[in-house]
């Protein structure tokens, strides 16, 4: 927080505000929000629910500035909707939920919070791979079942599942997660390939092409943004090119996996089972054929829910906001051709 209050054509700077902050200890979102007020004119989108498009496209019509989190869907109507928008910041690093070349076209500044949850996210990826291996969800529902009998008690081939030492880890995406967690994987004594689109070279990671990563590992780990060229990467042909047996890693973004191919492989039993906190549709439906497997463990797209990550994100956030309005370039701006326009 460095200035203000910010303003736009002689008047007060204009903010709406998403429940970005609803998850975050009371008096750090009281801090936060009373910052931001003295510095803007700022609406809280309170509701426990979201925010329906046309309800998001009349509240964004008189705004300079918003904070939004990725369950916000800024489409090219609710850029349209906002006449006087200057500054799209989010809670996220993913920026899929809102529409770049739109935001581009009408020079409006779009900011994101990497970094700050790198080491977070690595982490739910790393215990992903250690919860389906060692089938730890499965287990945990047999205690809580009383399936754990005096008659069942110990037994030589109960719950066996694969060792991380001696297995190699294939990621697909080399930015600051996966270097993050090839960092975690080395510590369990994995062998690690990695591909990235950018052809970056990672110290303990074996620079692979995608063909060699998913025919090689016994694990892959996806860390790609998911923009028009990685959708659906993962597809039926992928697959297949994968081991027999081996397990598919998703703390990115659901639509880097074709779910139907992904299905058919777990029915199969080409894969052994997968680790999820990301899906096509969020939230997936009660009715997913995944919701039925057990080899699966699924998350809610928790990757960077901690406390401290999420009060590092909605700062980071805020800051690029309000750099935004001071008309200073934002810490993190995904789309630099608008600053120029
Ligand atoms: C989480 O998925 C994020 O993009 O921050």
């Amino acid at each position: 927080m460095t200035q203000g209050p910010y303003r736009v054509d002689g008047r007060m700077a204009r903010v709406w505000v998403s429940d970005a902050m609803a998850g975050l200890a009371d008096r750090a979102r009281r801090d936060l929000l009373a910052s931001l007020r003295e510095r803007t004119r700022c609406t809280v989108w309170n509701l426990t629910r979201r925010p329906r498009p046309d309800e998001l496209r009349a509240a964004l019509a008189d705004q300079d500035a918003i904070l939004c989190v990725l369950t916000d869907r800024i489409d090219a109507a609710a850029i349209e909707a906002g006449r006087s928008l200057r500054m799209i910041s989010s809670v996220s690093v993913g920026v899929d939920h809102i529409d770049l070349e739109a935001a581009t076209r009408r020079g409006i500044a779009v900011a994101n919070t990497p970094g700050v949850l790198v080491e977070t996210t690595a982490e739910l990826t790393l215990g992903l791979l250690l919860s389906v291996t060692r089938r730890v969800v499965e287990a945990d529902a047999d205690v809580r079942g009383g399936r754990w009998t005096p008659e069942a008690r110990w037994q030589i081939s109960g719950y066996l599942g694969k060792d991380l030492a001696g297995s190699t880890l294939g990621l697909v995406g080399l930015g600051a997660i996966g270097q993050a967690v090839a960092a975690r994987a080395r510590a369990f004594g994995l062998r690690i390939l990695g591909w990235s689109r950018s052809g970056r070279e990672v110290s303990g990671v074996e620079r692979a092409s995608l063909a060699e990563v998913l025919a090689e590992s016994d694990f892959v780990s996806l860390h790609l943004a998911s923009t028009p060229e990685t959708r659906q990467v993962i597809d039926a042909s992928a697959f297949k090119q994968m081991k027999s047996g081996a397990i598919l890693i998703n703390t990115a973004r659901g639509d880097l996996v074709d779910e139907e191919a992904l299905v058919e492989a777990l029915s199969s039993g080409h894969l052994s089972g997968a680790g999820l906190d990301v899906f096509a549709q969020e939230p997936i439906a009660p009715s997913h054929p995944l919701l039925s497997m057990p080899s699966v463990v699924l998350t809610p797209h928790i990757g960077s829910a901690t406390a401290g990550t999420r009060l590092r994100m909605v700062e980071l956030a805020v800051a690029n906001l309000e750099a935004g309005l001071a008309g200073r370039p934002p810490l993190h701006c995904v789309n630099p051709e608008a600053l120029a326009r």
